[in-house]
């Protein structure tokens, strides 16, 4: 049976993204702004985001670019490095200016060089987040070189996830943008207080997206998409019902010379069709009801924050996708699925 053309939700919030920072952040900030209520903003910029008056600076440069007639909250997170210090993070999560701590293993991804080279080494900053109920969110892959790269996911579970919750046994954790069958079997049998983002890219791309017919830098992200049957069970989990998978974008820009290059950046710039595009996969999962758990309830419900009241009703309806971006500096940014109509429509575009 078709489902409903028509669906009306709790506005949505973005559990992950990456906004940059100037001409590029003036660019992408109004796309994710006219969507959802709030995003949890990644701190990897050059120098990173580690102290309270540096999250306090990027809100406040991140809250010029939103648009006068939108509603916007950003949430900050603190990079976690191997001298992080404790105090700080506690204070600034007690002062409402930090959100999480991102943990980027020392060069998992992009510009996670400052990262963590060893968990033991900050086991003082996660004793503190423990106690005091604070979130920590996990780019989860194995940094060993000799690990293949579409196994590196898998292998962080083992190595260093599965310690780190039985290390921390009261931590609250994000496994961030999970790509694999093993990351949602691993996070569906474990407690609540681990749950996990899933981007909408990796809903609809899978390992081959890369290579067709020559190689696709915009197909580019890391975790990197893996086989058809991973991105499969992505899709029931997110429709699965159950509350430990809520929406992340991972949206992340790079100016087309930076991806279109002889080393390309990782990243997939998908904020301007992603709620659309979450739509369409749910709907082809018959699970458009369940969008709304995905995208609006899981996620507050997780870092207990109240629901938003506002509501978005998509419809749908086929529309051109928003063509790519020229920042004021003049770099190209190529928003995924560029090509393709978008399926759903939000109401009032
Ligand atoms: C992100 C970026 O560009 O900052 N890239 C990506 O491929 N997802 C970093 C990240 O989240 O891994
Ligand atoms: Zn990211």
């Amino acid at each position: 049976m078709p489902g409903p053309d028509k669906i009306t939700l709790r506005r949505p919030d973005d559990w992950h993204l990456h906004v940059r920072d100037g001409s590029m952040m003036a660019a992408v900030v109004p796309f994710t702004a006219r969507r959802f209520a709030r995003a949890i903003i990644m701190p990897n910029l050059v120098p990173p985001v580690t102290t309270i008056e540096q999250a306090i600076a990027y809100r406040e440069r991140i809250l010029r670019t939103v648009p006068q007639e939108e509603d916007f909250n950003p949430l900050m997170t603190c990079y976690l490095t191997d001298t992080a210090d404790a105090d700080e993070i506690a204070r600034g999560y007690a002062e409402g200016v930090f959100a999480a701590v991102k943990l980027y293993p020392a060069g998992a991804t992009t510009n996670s060089d400052a990262g963590v080279t060893d968990l033991s080494r900050v086991s003082g900053a996660l004793e503190r987040m423990q106690e005091i109920g604070m979130p920590l969110l996990v780019h989860g892959e194995a940094t060993d070189p000799e690990v293949d790269v579409y196994d590196r996911e898998a292998v962080f579970i083992d190595r260093v996830l599965l310690p780190l919750m039985v290390d921390f046994p009261a931590l609250k954790v994000v496994f961030e943008h999970v790509t694999t069958e093993q990351a949602v079997q691993f996070v569906s049998e474990s407690s609540e207080r681990l749950a996990a983002t899933v981007t909408p890219h990796h809903l609809f791309i899978n390992r081959n997206a890369m290579f067709e017919s020559g190689i696709r830098p915009h197909m580019y992200c890391l975790p990197v998409a893996k086989r058809e049957r991973h991105r499969l069970a992505l899709r029931r989990a997110v429709t699965s019902g159950d509350a430990r998978f809520f929406l992340g974008t991972d949206s992340a820009p790079h100016a087309a010379s930076a991806k279109e290059s002889a080393c390309g950046c990782a990243g997939i710039f998908s904020a301007p069709s992603a709620l659309e595009l979450y739509a369409q996969a749910f709907n082809e999962e018959g699970a458009i009801d369940k969008l709304e758990a995905f995208a609006s309830i899981n996620g507050p419900a997780f870092y207990g924050l109240p629901v938003n009241e506002e509501t978005i009703t998509l419809n749908q309806e086929v529309t051109s996708h928003p063509p790519e971006v020229t920042t004021t500096e003049g770099d190209i940014l190529k928003p995924f699925f560029v090509n393709e109509p978008l399926q759903w429509t939000v109401q009032g575009d």
